[in-house]
């Protein structure tokens, strides 16, 4: 939620800058801007629209040779789309940009009224910019300490003091930050994305922590100005694997990316047979006497989460709730210390998935994440991680992660029935053949895209649209619509398929589309039961399943046939069909893949 760069240095910062915002933009792209620091004066550049159009306003701008700045791509929380919302926000003393949600700005902004300082903007980081202005006399670890005290919410900033060239202050409270410095000058960003052109080693910045980019070093001090060393974390992928590949879209390549995702996930975990955690240091004692497992997480990795209930539900036979972080915390929920909390996301840095940890952490359950970004705040904060290694995902659209997160899940589900006894080694050697042979699959149904594409054309003009599946093709449904709604903007929904009877079958309507998810062997036919129910009322539907669909030719319009796999492993190729579905159902609507109005990839806000 909005991106965040900095650098000092010996080259032209402008084009550093505006290149790290272009690749943050999934953070946020409804305005940008950056400061540049050049002898003793600062020049700001913004504008509305996206880092392109900062980019032609900076090359129709005179001077712009300063070797510092810093610079914003925005997610407008405080305050409409405009250029004066637009950061960096500048005060006689300070110019900065900010990451987060400042929650009391309206106190200190009271506060401030008294002293005389007025805004121009109706942001929060403008409040903040003027309170640190108003605490600055002349030292900048001093001003900073004093703010942290007062700010409430979460940050990231990186600052210039006016009387400081050459400096960026950069501190911390929640919203990410890391930094690199290579002999060309020193970079800070909201995400290692905008630094491996440059580096591919690089820190975190810890929360509570202060770091001071010069051009030939960076150093990093406690909120009391001590220093400390900073732990360094080296980026295993390259450029290639954050640019799009030939592929016209970041969704479809990740899309692609799927099966590498899923072998670099699998690899490392899997040795003769059995799931090995051992170069993860997650011990078995994690999943000793567990006899409650609670799973949350937000959007795409809460569904992942859903498959997780229904694995872990069925194999192990404990009881197992999905919750929505940002409802978790306010729920008053109950844990101890044999409740294991497994914490999902891509980003580890979403706000609320964080505050759940939290939470668990306080009260003494056993907590685990998955997570794809490694050295984020919720890798940090859990008891272990289990890392997803799917690469960078820059669509705002999750679609390898969710793949390499229900993966996650099937791993945890299996030391779990190691561990507990529930299985026979030679048991659990064959669930992970099924496994495997079930991910294994998702090749041949990549090759299905020109079909499928064929059946987004039909449905490209629709309204609205219901996914429907019972147990655990249920969970992969509603990831599917989400990937269709999030993108397309059509009006979609999922639904366990004997539900629709009771209410939302009153909205199926001729030609409505109704995409039928029926893996399970066991209830194919329920399903199957309920796509009739929905056919009688003029439905187009879309069956996506692994069955044998021999003598069912009445129900459907279209049938997407993915290979045959294990029931228990069933959602693997439906996922991708249903990826493929929405990428090509809004290409057909001509709108933006990567960057659905209104959404950020990483929500560091709650
Ligand atoms: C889905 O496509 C979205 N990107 C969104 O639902 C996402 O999964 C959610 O915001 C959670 O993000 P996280 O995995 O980074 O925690």
């Amino acid at each position: 939620m909005c991106g965040i760069v900095g650098f000092t240095g010996i080259n032209r910062a402008s084009d550093i800058l505006i290149n790290g915002l272009q690749s943050l933009e999934y953070r946020g792209y409804d305005s940008a801007g950056i400061a540049l620091v050049q002898d003793d004066k600062t020049q700001v550049i913004k504008t509305t629209g996206k880092v392109e159009d900062l980019r032609n306003k900076v090359a129709a701008t005179a001077d712009t040779y300063g070797t510092c700045g810093i610079g914003h791509t925005r997610w407008a929380t405080h305050g409409g789309v405009t250029e004066v919302n637009a950061h960096p926000h500048q005060t006689p003393k300070v110019t900065l940009v900010h990451n987060g949600i400042i929650e009391n700005y309206k106190e200190i902004a009271a506060e401030l009224a008294k002293k005389g300082y007025t805004p121009v903007s109706e942001t929060d980081t403008e409040i903040a910019a003027l309170l640190i202005d108003s605490l600055y006399n002349g030292d900048p670890f001093e001003a900073m300490k004093k703010a942290d005290e007062i700010l409430e919410g979460a940050y990231g900033f990186c600052i210039m003091f006016q009387d400081r060239p050459g400096k960026i202050y950069c501190m911390r409270n929640a919203s990410p930050l890391v930094v690199a410095h290579t002999p060309i000058g020193s970079y800070i960003g909201s995400d290692v994305i905008a630094l491996i052109p440059y580096s591919k080693d690089y820190f975190v910045v810890p929360e509570q922590h202060i770091v001071v980019l010069e051009k030939g070093s960076v150093s990093l001090y406690t909120m009391d100005h001590e220093k400390v060393e900073p732990k360094m974390l080296h980026v295993d992928w390259d450029t290639t694997a954050a640019k799009k590949g030939g592929y016209d879209y970041f969704m479809q390549k990740e899309i692609y990316d799927q099966p590498e995702a899923v072998k670099n996930t699998l690899a490392p975990r899997i040795h003769d047979g059995k799931v090995d955690f051992s170069a993860d240091k997650i011990s078995d004692d994690l999943f000793k006497d567990v006899n409650r497992v609670i799973i949350t997480a937000c959007g795409t990795a809460m569904h992942s989460g859903l498959v997780g209930r229904s694995i872990i539900e069925s194999l192990i036979r404990i009881p197992v709730t999905v919750e929505i972080a940002s409802e978790f915390r306010y729920m008053n929920p109950i844990m101890d210390e044999h409740t294991l909390v497994i914490v999902i996301t891509q980003s580890g840095e979403t706000a609320d998935s964080l505050a759940a940890l939290r939470l668990a952490n306080e009260r003494g359950a056993k907590t685990i994440s998955i997570v794809n970004v490694k050295g984020s705040s919720i890798a940090r904060e859990s008891d272990y991680v289990l890392y997803t290694h799917a690469g960078p995902e820059i669509a705002v659209a999750s679609t390898k992660a969710f793949t390499v997160q229900c993966c996650g899940m099937y791993l945890i589900t299996l030391k779990l029935a190691e561990v507990m006894g529930i299985l026979s080694d030679k048991e659990i050697s064959e669930y992970i053949d099924k496994f495997i042979a079930a991910t294994e699959t998702i090749p041949a149904v990549l090759e299905m895209d020109d079909y499928i594409k064929t059946i987004a054309e039909k449905i490209k003009d629709t309204y609205s649209a219901f996914y429907i599946g019972r147990g655990l093709d249920y969970a992969f449904a509603c990831e599917g619509s989400l990937k269709l709604k999030e993108i397309s903007y059509v009006n979609s929904e999922a639904f366990n398929a004997g539900e629709l009877k009771h209410g939302t079958i009153s909205l199926v309507t001729e030609g409505v589309p109704i995409i039928a998810v029926a893996t399970q062997d066991h209830i194919f036919s329920k399903t199957l039961a309920n796509v009739e129910e929905v056919k009688a009322r003029g439905a187009h539907v879309i069956l996506i399943t692994d069955e044998d669909a021999a003598g069912y030719e009445g129900l459907y319009d279209d049938l997407i046939k993915v290979p045959k796999t294990d029931d228990f492993f069933g959602g693997f190729g439906t996922t991708v069909a249903m990826q493929l579905l929405a990428y090509h159902t809004t290409v057909y609507r001509g709108y933006n893949v990567d960057q659905p109005r209104n959404l950020a990839k990483s929500v560091t806000v709650e």
